[in-house]
């Protein structure tokens, strides 16, 4: 259960002078973030620690360049992001495959055997370096077969390929016309549909059979599509899923907030270098491991309870995932502090969500 620390104060607000109990400092169980992009080599040197300060584990996509096909890919790919953080961190990265046209069971075998923890769907074209990923799921049943026997989750990018399927339609219909189906189809595959943005996924999910959930990020539960055209058009704003109308916007924060363990914690930070953002053709991702769990912090104090963080972040995903919660725990101290006007990114640097705003968390050393 986490704990919290508290004190009285005047604030301001609709009413005038009030009094307020306002909480200063939590401390909760050691949280994970089950949806991660870490990029790779320098890039990847520059971003890690990020993550590594706070979480205990990420699930580490593998929308490399080329991706990770194989359980060597991702063993290989694991030793490099281990050697960048050092032999003091105890981060413990969680790797996926890349499914693709080519992957076949004795893929899933090996990865299984290598300790791959799941596997990501890209439909082909849905999102950055999502090329080699899957057009058609009828070929890759065989290999879904052998993870539904052995267990092994199905990571999503649930949303609509179909050009002529509007953009902020295209996760409803990619759950409506694929992934009902799918569910159905292999009834014990466990299957995680990532960084949700709408109500219609909400539903889904929770009304779905057993070992279906969702990832949740910071950034769609703090912004709604406004956010993508304020005062003139804002490329650290675009993501994919894009972001939704606010009626989505507040279904996923009554789901983080449900307590429903099928909803848990996937930063879904995507850093690209500001010269590959702010560009005509901008890449789509937001930057937010630089102060993830203060930005879910700032969520759930928004929507009126801080407590209930731990579960979302620190609890369930593992639960889903059937490894034990993290030991330790960290805690958050209300603190205003300025947000960087860049990071380093390799030989490029990153604009971090809400760069020169204030946010009003943040993890003590
Ligand atoms: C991700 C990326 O940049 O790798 N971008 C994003 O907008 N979320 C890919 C993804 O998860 O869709
Ligand atoms: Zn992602």
């Amino acid at each position: 259960m986490a704990d919290s620390a508290r004190t009285r104060r005047i604030v301001w607000g609709a009413p005038g002078w009030y009094i307020r109990t306002v909480v200063e400092q939590i401390t909760i169980r050691r949280p994970d973030d089950w949806h991660l992009h870490l990029r790779d080599g320098d890039a990847m040197r520059a971003v890690v620690g990020h993550s590594a300060r706070v979480f205990g584990r990420a699930m580490v996509m593998p929308n490399l360049v080329p991706p990770v096909f194989t359980a060597e890919d991702a063993q290989a790919y694991r030793a490099r992001i281990v050697e960048a953080i050092g032999p003091e961190s105890t981060f413990d990265p969680k790797m996926t495959l890349y499914l693709a046209p080519q992957t076949t069971p004795d893929h899933i075998d090996a990865a299984m055997a290598a300790g791959v923890l799941a596997v990501k769907l890209y439909p082909a074209g849905a999102t950055t370096n999502s090329d080699a990923g899957v057009a058609r799921l009828d070929g890759v049943y065989p290999a879904l077969e052998r993870m539904e026997a052995v267990g092994m989750p199905l990571l999503i990018h649930g949303e609509s390929t179909d050009p002529s399927v509007d953009i902020f339609d295209r996760e409803r219909v990619f759950v409506e016309q694929t992934l009902a189906p799918l569910v159905e189809r292999f009834p014990a595959l466990p299957v995680v549909l990532e960084h949700i943005t709408t109500s219609d996924a909400v539903d889904f999910v929770s009304g779905a059979r057993a070992r279906v959930a969702a990832t949740i990020t910071a950034h769609h539960l703090l912004m709604n599509r406004n956010a993508i055209f304020e005062g003139g058009i804002r490329p650290h704003h675009y993501c994919l899923p894009v972001l939704k109308r606010e009626r989505h916007r507040e279904a996923l924060v009554r789901a983080a907030l449900s307590g429903d363990p099928r909803f848990f914690a996937g930063t879904d930070s995507a850093p690209h270098g500001v010269d590959r953002k702010e560009r005509a053709c901008g890449c789509a991702g937001c930057y937010t491991a630089f102060a993830a769990i203060e930005l879910y912090a700032q969520a759930f104090e928004d929507a009126g309870n801080l407590a209930l963080l731990e579960g979302f972040a620190s609890c369930f995903g593992a639960d889903f995932y059937g490894l034990a919660r993290n030991e330790g725990t960290i805690t958050l101290a209300r603190e205003s502090w300025e947000v960087p006007a860049t990071y380093p990114l390799g030989d490029s640097e990153v604009i971090p969500l809400f760069a020169g705003q204030r946010l009003r968390w943040r993890v003590q050393p």
